[in-house]
């Protein structure tokens, strides 16, 4: 495909940059962005090549010479200098440019957020700031210069001086452009301090607009703790005196690492009670972990190029996910995060966008930062540390941040770490990076005098481009249970390498219950014939806590499968949620254990076994069972409900937020039978976000909601983050034959600020999670979908082509649905000027 890159064709930059002194004298349109780049030839004649987009030239010398326009050549998408016009030696090359951040919708580069300078670098941002090797494997040190009549000018690396309109900047530490960060605007700071385990002090601050600077202490506590942890868990302390935190209104992602000054998206640094819930606490101290712990595994290491993606996301995300169960979750993180690995990793390894979690092509790199990169990047770093145990783990780790400190690195080079701190031979695990989809372990089980057998096979289907899939090597976590509870063999992992491989336990009384793929030791489905009560054994019995809750799953899928067929709801289900509600296992695993599996994984497990799903048939099946449940089950919900009032203030820990979890699970199930008491109740006398939007959400999707749609519309109509989530949860828990109108009104509310990344993904993902709305069979969603899609695209593409993922699933629908997909999708295909974002989604969706 034309304007393709290939792993293949990776060179070295033929020039090193050593240093490089940028000076920004900054106004909304007409920005100047002055630079020096000290460059010198790695070999000789070579001309030098500049990254460079929608970027105006003023001026270009090269050792204070001007250069004529002889001399290079400039296109739409970088400047050229011929080897005639450069020196032999080591040289500077000084450019001016000139920018517009106000007119900048895309919110790549520098561009204006409320009246705030804001910058995004990452992945090819830093090239529409000036002309540059934009490119990760060019480190250099930077000296920044910010003029500017906001009260706070910040950049990268510590304070270099300031006075009035102007301060400079200067980090130390050498970096790839895509870490560089300004912002200048009228912020309040909250300010914390963290004296690191060499005894050096560290300011933090986190920068915010003034009105909000009562929502950041949550934020400046994660941060904290995210650098005692590690320190803890790695041994790797910050490496500046200054670490700094912007928060801002519009951004496409969730937040980003640049060098000692990270930049989040609002949402993921303001909490307060009321207008936080849980899982925001718990999401915003994830993240700023995860941004934090780049500053060792990403910026002090970083990618040699943008293939080597999940070298930095895969492992951060393994370590946010490790930081989130040591201090706050334990064991029910796993659960999280599975089912978050399930339903968009597995869905997008199942259908056209498959990859492997380091892709060896792309158009538009902005487009490979998926589920598969980040979350299954992570499963294969969990793997590693399963295969040599947690102290060869951190041997490997210690050998990878001693031998690469300050490099730009491949998978080729991790590896080699884990190879060379083990003494094992890692090639064949290594296709964990290199191939694609999801392998499905089948497994039988036999039982013969003492010894039982378990006979594996894997098998991955063909992914886009790769037909052939050689056996894994898969670490099966496994446990025997006795038939009176007791574990017999603890868990052991076994090391499959083989298509198919049989284990053998000898030694056994009598016949085991196996537990298998313990704590979810790959990322495989697993299939298993097996009895609905030996699931429910497991779900009572197992004593690892992830197999106990995939076995309540298993047993809830099967059921709601059989249902959207028209069979009636199973009845070793609705007695072990009995047992399981009244039990005493902790409350976030039980709140865990009690919600159904949503609609689209009933679809895409249907999907896997051959079937066509009928979305009108599983929303049907899915409220069925819950009235079920709650049916046979009422008093000890209510019991239960009750019994989890939190009395007292509001904090965020994990204890009070697993209550209020289990509380709302049981709110959603009563709430079939009481005609919404409970819920009009709990929402009318809540006292914080959790209780309340739960109420809401519980209240719109049994279709009687207006009264409260209304009241907290008109409370937090100010309140941007807050009325994202009155988007949200209306449109994707409503009744779904509502859901494609409820979303033109939406759009056409005035506060529908199209433009704003948070506004826009609440009503398009509000739409799109409503997966019975989405697929209506008349294909008013899908349309609806198609046309803002449309409309997104010149303004933000980088929006709009994640957002086109919605449609991935296209092939597991009936033709009818099938047909006003590819539709839609040839729709956006076809229209003119489409961003090389959406045309490259578009292309790979069809096929
Ligand atoms: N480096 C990314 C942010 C990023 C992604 C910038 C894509 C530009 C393009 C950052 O570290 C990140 O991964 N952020 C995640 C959140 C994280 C907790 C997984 C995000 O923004 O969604
Ligand atoms: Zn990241």
């Amino acid at each position: 495909m034309d304007g393709t890159t290939y792993l293949s064709d990776y060179r070295p930059y033929p020039f090193t940059l050593d240093r490089v002194a940028l000076t920004f004298r900054l106004s909304p349109r007409a920005t100047r962005v002055t630079a020096a780049l000290s460059l010198s030839p790695r070999e000789a004649g070579t001309p030098l090549h500049l990254d460079g987009e929608q970027i105006k030239l003023i001026s270009l010398a090269l050792d204070g010479t001007p250069l004529t326009p002889a001399d290079y050549l400039l296109t739409e998408t970088g400047l050229t200098i011929h080897p005639a016009a450069l020196p032999e030696g080591a040289f500077t090359l000084q450019t001016e440019v000139e920018i517009a951040p106000e007119e900048n919708t895309a919110l790549e580069g520098l561009y204006m957020s409320k009246g705030m300078y804001c910058t995004q670098c990452e992945a090819e941002g830093f090239r529409k700031i000036t002309f540059y090797p934009d490119r990760p494997d060019v480190m250099a040190r930077f000296h920044v210069r910010i003029e500017g009549d906001a009260p706070v000018l910040l950049s990268n690396g510590n304070p270099a001086g300031q006075g009035p309109g102007w301060a400079e900047w200067d980090d130390p530490w050498p970096k790839p452009a895509y870490l560089f960060a300004l912002v200048a605007g009228d912020l309040v700071a909250t300010h914390g301090t963290f004296t690191t385990m060499s005894g050096n002090k560290v300011d933090l601050n986190i920068w915010v607009r003034p009105g909000d600077e009562n929502r950041t202490e949550f934020a400046l506590g994660a941060l904290q703790r995210s650098m005692k942890w590690d320190e803890e868990t790695y041994g790797r302390e910050y490496d500046l005196s200054l670490f700094n935190l912007v928060a801002v209104d519009d951004f496409n992602m969730g937040a980003m690492e640049n060098k000692g000054l990270n930049i989040f998206n609002s949402k993921l640094v303001l909490a307060s009670p009321e207008t936080a819930t849980d899982l925001d606490y718990e999401r915003i101290e994830a993240v700023i972990g995860h941004e934090y712990f780049h500053n060792w595994t990403g910026d002090r290491i970083t990618c040699r190029d943008w293939f080597q993606l999940c070298l930095k996301e895969g492992l951060t995300v393994f370590r946010d996910q490790s930081f989130t169960t040591d201090v706050r979750l334990g064991p029910v993180k796993r659960i999280d995060d599975v089912i978050a690995l399930r339903g968009r990793q597995f869905r997008e390894d199942a259908g056209p966008l498959a990859h492997p979690p380091r892709p060896d092509h792309y158009r538009e790199i902005n487009n490979f930062y998926t589920s598969t990169v980040y979350e299954k990047g992570a499963e294969v770093v969990g793997m590693l540390k399963t295969l040599v145990g947690a102290g060869g783990y951190r041997k490997a780790l210690d050998l990878y941040f001693a031998r690469h400190d300050g490099q730009a690195c491949t998978i080729e080079d991790w590896i080699k770490v884990f190879e060379d701190s083990s003494g094992r031979d890692m090639s064949q695990f290594k296709r964990w990076y290199t191939d694609a989809g999801t392998p499905h372990l089948k497994v039988t089980e036999n039982f013969n005098n003492g010894t039982y057998t378990l006979e594996f096979t894997q098998e991955t289907k063909p992914t886009p481009g790769q037909p052939e899939k050689p056996p894994r090597l898969i670490p099966i976590a496994v446990g025997l249970l006795s038939p009176n509870g007791d574990e017999v063999v603890p868990t052991t992992i076994l090391e499959m390498t083989e298509a198919t491989q049989s284990f053998t336990f000898t030694g056994l009384a009598t016949k085991p219950v196996p537990s298998i793929l313990r704590n979810f030791s790959a990322p495989v489905v697993l299939e298993r014939e097996t009895s609905a009560q030996e699931q429910a054994f497991l779900l009572a019995h197992d004593t690892d806590l992830f197999n106990r809750w995939e076995a309540g799953r298993n047993l809830a899928r099967a059921t709601l499968i059989a249902m959207s067929g028209g069979a009636e709801p199973d009845s070793a289900y609705l007695d072990a949620i009995g047992t399981l509600t009244a039990g005493t296992t902790e409350p976030a695993f039980r709140a865990l254990a009690l919600r159904l599996p949503g609609e689209d994984e009933i679809a895409q497990a249907l999907f896997a076994a051959g079937a066509t799903p009928d979305p009108e048939a599983i929303h049907r099946a899915r409220r069925t069972l819950m009235r079920a449940m709650a049916q046979r089950h009422e008093a000890a919900l209510a019991a239960t409900y009750d019994a989890c009032a939190v009395p007292g203030p509001y904090t965020p820990d994990a204890g009070p937020a697993g209550l209020r979890s289990l509380r709302l699970a049981c709110l959603g199930l009563l709430s079939t039978l009481d005609g919404g008491a409970r819920a009009k109740r709990l929402f009318t006398e809540a006292t914080n976000m959790t209780e309340s939007l739960g109420a809401l959400g519980v209240l719109v999707a049994a279709g009687d909601a207006a009264r409260e749609l209304a009241a907290f519309r008109e409370r937090w109509q100010g309140n941007a983050l807050v009325m994202d989530k009155w988007f949200l949860t209306q449109l994707s828990l409503c009744p779904p034959g509502q859901a494609a109108e409820l979303a033109e009104t939406l759009a056409a509310d005035p506060l529908f600020d199209w433009k704003n990344p948070n506004r826009f993904r609440s009503v398009m993902g509000g739409l799109s999670a409503n997966h019975a709305g989405f697929h209506r069979a008349d294909g008013a969603g899908y349309r609806f979908y198609a046309d803002w899609l449309i409309r997104l695209d010149p303004v933000n593409p980088q929006t709009a082509a994640r957002l086109s993922t919605a449609f991935e699933t296209w092939r597991r629908y009936d033709p009818a649905r099938q047909a006003l997909i590819r539709a839609e999708l040839r729709r956006i295909a076809d229209t003119p000027a489409l961003s090389r974002d959406l045309s490259e989604m578009t292309a790979r969706l069809l096929g």
